[in-house]
């Protein structure tokens, strides 16, 4: 079976997304698993529910802890069980934006409102006052501003004339428990999906100066210099010449660094068919939970060493 991606759920209380969340695990072929539990609240009774199911639980206060300190034991905690994505489901913390930082892309919260209307707390209630007729659940990035980041789904959930607060929570509930469960299960799979991992690479390639796609032997590649005559600095290979990998291949300072790195870090890096014996090296791409920072760095360092000199200082500006 494929790998499933790793992933933990913060929780203050309840923890009804989260129990949604560790059931629909346990399909067969589900492309994640749940490997921490972690709460701000050593009481919250949703780490019973999580630890009756064998799942890993953390816990501390945060009280008399600074924000950030807290912060710092918490993303241990997620270190420490490998997770490759948090989700948040019921935290009630407001994260410092070091921690968001950390987690930018991998952290996904459900809020009970259609985002970007009733951002903040009585949600059902603003949604009543307000007369409206539909009200409903969204799933968001997580961002350093509250419940502002991309939304990355929504369900419409009708609003009755009788409604409470009470009474449409519990409905909106439902509609969260099974939103949350597609919405990561999407997320996590398309950092599998070959034609979406070409399309980020192509992103981050194209942000570099005087870049273009042509495709190279059937791969996607990218060029510096004119479309007439530029030269490649990358390539995706899709499971090409045989191989079973879906890799970035970037250029490196030779052959020495190459075979360092691969065995610095083989679970990353291997040696390309034919281009390897040129110095360039292979990163794999579909671990499930690609750095990308790090590709774009190496995008960078082989844009570096195949662009002319009179373009190297567009990039100096960039670092590394
Ligand atoms: C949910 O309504 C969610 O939208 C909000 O907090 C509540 C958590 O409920 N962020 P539960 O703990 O998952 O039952």
């Amino acid at each position: 079976m494929a790998k499933r991606a790793r992933v933990a759920i913060l929780i203050s209380g309840r923890g009804s997304n989260m129990a949604a969340l560790l059931y629909a695990a346990k399909r067969q072929g589900c492309p994640y698993k749940v490997v921490l539990v972690a709460s701000n609240d050593p009481d919250a009774r949703g780490l019973a529910v999580a630890a009756a199911e064998n799942i890993p639980t953390f816990s501390h206060s945060h009280k008399g802890m600074e924000r950030e300190e807290f912060d710092a034991l918490i993303h241990d905690a997620l270190r420490e069980a490998d997770a490759d994505y948090v989700v948040l489901a019921g935290y009630m913390r407001i994260l410092s934006s070091g921690f968001v930082e950390k987690w930018e892309g991998r952290m996904l919260n459900i809020h009970p409102s259609l985002l970007p209307k009733y951002k903040g707390l009585d949600t059902y209630q603003r949604a009543i006052d307000a007369g409206d007729t539909v009200s409903g659940c969204s799933v968001h990035l997580v961002t350093p501003t509250l419940d502002d980041g991309p939304v990355l789904g929504q369900t419409e959930v009708a609003i009755l004339a009788d409604d409470t607060p009470e009474k449409l929570a519990t409905r909106i509930r439902i509609a969260e428990h099974q939103l949350y469960v597609r919405v990561l299960e999407d997320l996590v799979s398309r950092e599998l999906d070959p034609d979406w991992l070409v399309g980020k690479v192509n992103q981050l390639a194209l942000e570099l100066p005087q870049t273009h796609a042509k495709t190279s032997h059937g791969s996607p590649g990218w060029r510096v210099g004119t479309e007439k005559s530029g030269k490649f600095f990358a390539y995706v290979s899709v499971h090409h010449h045989g191989e079973d990998a879906v890799a970035l291949l970037v250029k490196t300072s030779g052959t020495d660094e190459q075979a360092a790195l691969i065995e610095a870090e083989p679970d990353i890096y291997y040696r390309p068919a034919y281009y390897g014996a040129s110095g360039w090296i292979a990163v794999r791409l579909d671990t499930g939970a690609v750095d990308w920072d790090h590709i774009a760095s190496w995008l960078r360092k082989s844009w570096s060493f195949v662009a002319p000199k009179k373009l190297q200082p567009l990039v100096e500006f960039l670092g590394d």
